[in-house]
């Protein structure tokens, strides 16, 4: 992609338009057209985008919003930066998202909005969550932050919701090359909100209409994925195949991973796999320069920052085990079967002992 992206980042220099511009703006495009979606807003990461969805759709002070605890901080953090209250729903043992059949319970007179994550790159049940927040007036705001490009009934994240967040960080399946997110919706009203509060609340220079932020995106991130939008669908289709590969070799073995329904498509930001010597099993892998990670090893209720909210151990029971047993497998476009073959081959050795 080199000489692309030099043209790419080039053009920005040269053309000077160095917060939001054309490349921005033909980024907007192509990344609306991908979600299957009317309007695409650039911002400066997946938080802001987040931040500013919630503020979009009305979310403030006072107000309740139902999500989950087993994600990324900055879902929690943007619903506290809007004034609101996050409330937690367990997620489901086999998606290991959002459990449509526990939110009910957590409604209240409060309760506003519902935001759901796609966890790892498999959507979260869209069919009962959008059912239950038309049935009690409630906005739908899908945080797909890991999700670029993953369906759910053939249709595209962020396109189901309301309105629906993205992350562009460097090692998202759609990465910058830096900070960048975006807010895609078919809900006119809601993208024009966005519109105006990432730049400051302008409705045209200096004329500001609503208290806004500085939440655009640069010039540069907007080349820099442009040029990466000819590319994610392959990216995401070799994910896929190195999740078909480690699936293939896994199946043998009782290890847990999530299970995908047959309507959906995974993209595999993570693959991650359920293991009781969690620990472990990763110090052996890292001995023998396999890489893993842990998606993510305390859920948001019990991280200090947010131990204001009342939340303790126990009170969400699956989201815990996860917490505890996953492990996230090395995966990424370029990953050839082999090398697929070469970390089941380690994980098999501590099967084996395991079994022992
Ligand atoms: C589920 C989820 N939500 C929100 C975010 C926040 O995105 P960003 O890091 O671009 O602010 C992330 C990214 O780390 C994420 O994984």
């Amino acid at each position: 992609m080199k000489p692309e992206m030099d043209a790419a980042v080039m053009r920005v220099i040269e053309g000077t338009q160095f917060v939001l511009g054309p490349e921005v703006a033909a980024f907007e495009e192509r990344f609306a057209s991908y979600c299957n979606v009317k309007h695409c807003h650039a911002v400066s990461s997946g938080t802001s985008a987040l931040h500013l969805a919630l503020l979009a759709a009305g979310v403030g002070p006072g107000d309740e919003v139902i999500t989950v605890s087993m994600t990324f901080v900055a879902t929690t953090a943007a619903i506290l930066y809007s004034g609101a209250k996050p409330v937690y729903v367990d997620v489901d043992p086999v998606t290991w998202t959002m459990n449509p059949a526990l939110i009910e319970a957590g409604i209240t007179p409060r309760t506003k909005a519902i935001l759901p994550v796609h966890l790892h790159g498999l959507m979260a049940d869209m069919d009962p969550i959008m059912e239950i927040a038309r049935r009690h007036n409630l906005v739908v705001i899908e945080d797909a932050a890991q999700a670029h490009g993953a369906e759910y009934k053939g249709r595209r994240a962020g396109s189901i919701g309301d309105l629906g967040c993205f992350s562009f960080y460097p090692g998202k399946n759609l990465g910058a090359y830096g900070e960048g997110g975006a807010v895609v919706s078919n809900n006119a009203e809601f993208a024009k909100r966005v519109s105006l509060l990432r730049d400051w609340g302008q409705e045209s220079k200096y004329n500001h209409v609503a208290h806004g932020y500085n939440y655009r995106m640069d010039g540069i991130q907007g080349a820099v994925l442009k040029v990466k939008m000819d590319y994610i669908e392959a990216w995401t289709e070799a994910r896929r195949s190195v999740a078909s590969t480690y699936d293939h070799l896994l199946d043998k073995h009782r290890c847990k991973r999530p299970a995908p329904p047959a309507h959906s498509r995974h993209v595999y930001h993570v693959y991650a796999v359920m293991l009781e010597q969690r620990d472990e099993v990763q110090k052996v892998l890292q001995a023998a320069g396999i890489g893993t990670g842990i998606h993510y090893p305390v859920p948001v209720h019990l991280q200090k920052a947010y131990a204001d909210l009342g939340y303790r151990a126990g009170d969400l029971p699956v989201t815990e085990q996860l917490a505890n047993q996953f492990l996230s497998l090395p995966i990424y476009a370029e990953l050839r079967p082999a090398q697929v073959s070469e970390v089941v081959a380690e994980l098999e050795k501590l099967f084996l002992v395991a079994a022992a």
